[in-house]
């Protein structure tokens, strides 16, 4: 990244208030996050809207909401250096969701992997904001001329159907959007469930699959001890024949920097329990800090209500501008506030 001001990036992006947030979100986005805070003002963006769209529990949410923000806080998030905030503070993000649906095809929507996998889920209610999900997402990132956006691997069909809607709308009004790119790390960007390594980790599936940001170490030692590998008893990285072994690999190289070939070298001759203690130590050593930094924090609510608001006025500000250009490209009649 660049260090003088005009090569400063604007950097947007998002996590849901899901209550558990894994090591998937923290290896493939938070630390992203993180390193890309001396750019040109991130934001990021508690998303409770798109959390409705399963069903939630009015006063768990409202917890997760401050809870999330106050871990981003703990993962080293300096709220002078970053606008963070919460989704529904911002009505910026619901109109524009509004204007961008008039410029997405229903063909596009129903192609989203994440919309078939949900409604797959959740049977019972495959409501209209499941369907329209991304089009909120392609909303939040637009909102703010957004050049990058760190997301793990899993995102990346929504922001290519976001790059799709932005260049659509130029094409028609001229340029009023800048389209964004994904930022998605090398290493980690898709971080697999340590009891079934052919699926991504997920807090929606069992306990035993997921290590949490604050998991306990423990807790981590534990599941890590139970992961899933293969009856081989040789360390190397091959995703398709040994994807519980690569997975370990991938984690043990995104937490220390060891690359993959070092990894194997050194293990030669070693068992898997070698390999998931090192794994175990290397979680307990990276979340460690953040859970006691966390702990902190989620108990200063004065702190907590104090930033969201600062955040929330910051990115209305930004909204505004974007929203006043869009109305005028549009032809939506003039208003004075
Ligand atoms: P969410 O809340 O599911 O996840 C937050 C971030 O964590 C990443 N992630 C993973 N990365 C690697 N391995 C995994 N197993 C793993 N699980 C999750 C996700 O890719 C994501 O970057 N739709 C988004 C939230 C969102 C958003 C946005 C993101 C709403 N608006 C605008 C970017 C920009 C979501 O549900 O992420």
């Amino acid at each position: 990244m660049q260090a003088n001001n005009e090569a400063k990036k604007r950097i947007f992006s998002g996590i849901q208030p899901s209550g558990i947030l894994t090591l998937g979100n923290y290896i493939g986005a938070l630390r992203s996050w993180v390193q890309l805070q001396e750019e040109a003002e991130p934001l990021y963006c508690v998303v409770d809207l798109h959390a409705l769209t399963v069903r939630q529990d009015p006063a768990a949410l409202r917890r997760r909401c401050t809870d999330t923000l106050a871990l981003l806080l703990a993962l080293g998030l300096d709220p002078k250096k970053n606008i963070l905030y919460c989704q529904s503070h911002v009505s910026g993000h619901s109109e524009l969701s509004w204007l961008l649906g008039c410029f997405t095809y229903m063909g596009e929507l129903s192609r989203m992997t994440q919309f078939k996998d949900k409604a797959q889920r959740h049977a019972d209610n495959i409501n209209a904001g499941l369907f329209t999900y991304p089009v909120l997402m392609a909303a939040d990132i637009l909102l703010y001329q957004t050049d990058l956006v760190p997301i793990g691997a899993d995102q990346k069909q929504h922001l290519e159907l976001t790059r799709d809607i932005a260049i659509r709308f130029n094409n028609l009004y001229g340029d009023v959007f800048t389209v964004p790119e994904a930022y998605i790390p090398k290493v980690g960007a898709r971080i697999m469930s340590i009891t079934d390594p052919t699926r991504k980790m997920s807090k929606s599936d069992e306990e035993a699959s997921y290590i949490a940001i604050l998991d306990e170490p423990e807790v981590i030692r534990r599941k890590l001890k139970r992961a899933v590998t293969d009856s081989e008893a040789a360390v190397y990285f091959d995703p398709e024949k040994k994807p519980g072994v690569s997975n370990l690999m991938s984690i043990l190289y995104a937490l220390t920097g060891e690359n993959l070939e070092a990894i194997a070298n050194r293990f030669q001759g070693k068992g898997y329990g070698d390999l998931k203690t090192e794994v175990a130590d290397a979680c307990v050593a990276a979340l460690s800090p953040v859970q006691a930094e966390y702990k902190r924090i989620q108990a200063d609510k004065a702190y907590l209500e104090q930033v969201m608001a600062d955040g929330a006025q910051r990115a209305s500000r930004l909204a505004f501008k974007t929203l006043s250009k869009v109305h005028k490209k549009l032809g939506l009649a003039p208003y004075k506030l």
